[in-house]
């Protein structure tokens, strides 16, 4: 990265001290991750977001769910600051408030809003999160869904055997969280489009689904495919194919391992030197953790055979930083990320279920 601008952040950094806390997610550039405070996955930043009310501004090096979550979690004299604002997330975008609104209309219709609990992943809008805090539901993270999951069944129609849960917005995660963990068959599993009227589901299909997944994927895990681990093991001889739970059914299916961000690095982190990977997430962390593992001899590889940034997280760049903190420095507040007090609050119910499971 250019030395100048490393040296400007640096120096932008020194002259705020505590008062400035920096987050940053484990998919964001080398450029960037070098001068995050801690570093992390959804869970554990929102998290340590929570846990620094001294530092004035949170500089969030993610994308925009994510200052969100941190701006919900955090007092109001704290600010917090996404150096640049078109750092969205494909996959949150997938369900706006109306339309989440009328699915709950749907499923009202259909006489099972009553028994049904919604859970969002963190990958969504404040919007989501509050809705999902109205209705009693909790968010969860890729670390957590198992007993976000668990939870909602135990909450949805006290736990009868009519129970639902609504998965919002990543169809895969919850898929992959109901059949790998909770044991449920794929026939239990049906999929709201929320660009169908009913979402495309007959009153019947939804009195007999176990979970209603919302119809929403990441379009950087939604590229590796079966083919991709098919390839992988043919090409190198003993590989540990490890995924984020992101990815297509098929592919978790196939894969040996799955995890979020955190579990990948603590598995390569135990890894025994010889053993060879094979990851399925964002490249920027899978190439450097290839690169920090390449000297303990653990070989380390991009699942597919084309390279799958997440644009988004990439808008995230050294200048935007160096604009941001620089700007503070000097008493400027730019790009901050404020939460309306009413979504606030009922997001924050969401938030804080998720943070209270066991
Ligand atoms: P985690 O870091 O929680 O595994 O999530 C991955 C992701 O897609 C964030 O956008
Ligand atoms: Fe969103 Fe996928 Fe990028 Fe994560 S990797 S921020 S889910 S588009």
């Amino acid at each position: 990265s250019d030395p100048g601008l490393v040296e400007r952040a640096h120096a932008a950094k020194a002259r705020l001290g505590d008062r400035l806390f920096v987050l940053g997610h484990h998919y964001q550039r080398d450029e960037v991750i070098q001068f995050a405070d801690v570093t992390g996955d959804s869970f554990k930043l929102a998290r340590d977001a929570a846990a620094r009310p001294e530092a004035e501004y949170i500089v969030f090096c993610g994308v925009h769910f994510m200052a969100e979550s941190a701006d919900i979690l955090t007092s109001d004299a704290q600010q917090v600051i996404l150096p640049d604002l078109a750092a969205g997330c494909s996959m949150a975008d997938m369900a706006t408030a109306e339309q989440v609104a009328e699915a709950w209309d749907v499923l009202t219709d259909a006489g099972v809003a009553d028994v049904t609990v919604p859970v969002t992943y963190m990958n969504s809008s404040a919007d989501i999160k509050a809705f999902t805090g109205r209705h009693g539901g909790t968010v969860c993270t890729s670390s957590n869904a198992r007993r976000a999951l668990e939870w909602a069944f135990a909450q949805a129609g006290r736990g009868g055997a009519d129970g639902k849960v609504l998965f919002l917005p990543d169809q895969h995660l919850g898929r992959n969280t109901a059949v790998r963990d909770l044991g449920m068959s794929l026939d239990d599993c049906v999929v709201y489009n929320p660009h169908k009227p009913g979402g495309g589901l007959t009153a019947d299909e939804l009195r007999r689904a176990r979970i209603i997944l919302w119809r929403g994927h990441c379009s950087v895990h939604g590229r590796f495919s079966l083919d991709s681990v098919t390839e992988v093991r043919e090409r190198i001889p003993g590989v540990n194919v490890l995924v984020h739970p992101e990815c297509r059914h098929e592919v978790v299916a196939a894969a040996d391992h799955v995890g979020s961000t955190e579990h990948i690095i603590s598995m390569l982190e135990a890894a025994p030197a010889g053993s060879r990977w094979a990851i399925g997430t964002e490249l920027n962390l899978v190439r450097r953790l290839a690169a920090r593992y390449a000297p303990q001899g653990k070989e380390i590889v991009f699942l597919d055979r084309t390279v799958c940034f997440c644009s988004t997280m990439n808008r995230i760049d050294l200048p935007h930083l160096v604009w941001a903190l620089e700007s503070l420095a000097d008493g400027k507040v730019v790009n901050r990320i404020q939460v309306d007090p009413e979504t606030e609050h009922f997001a924050r119910l969401a938030l804080d279920r998720m943070l209270a499971l066991p």
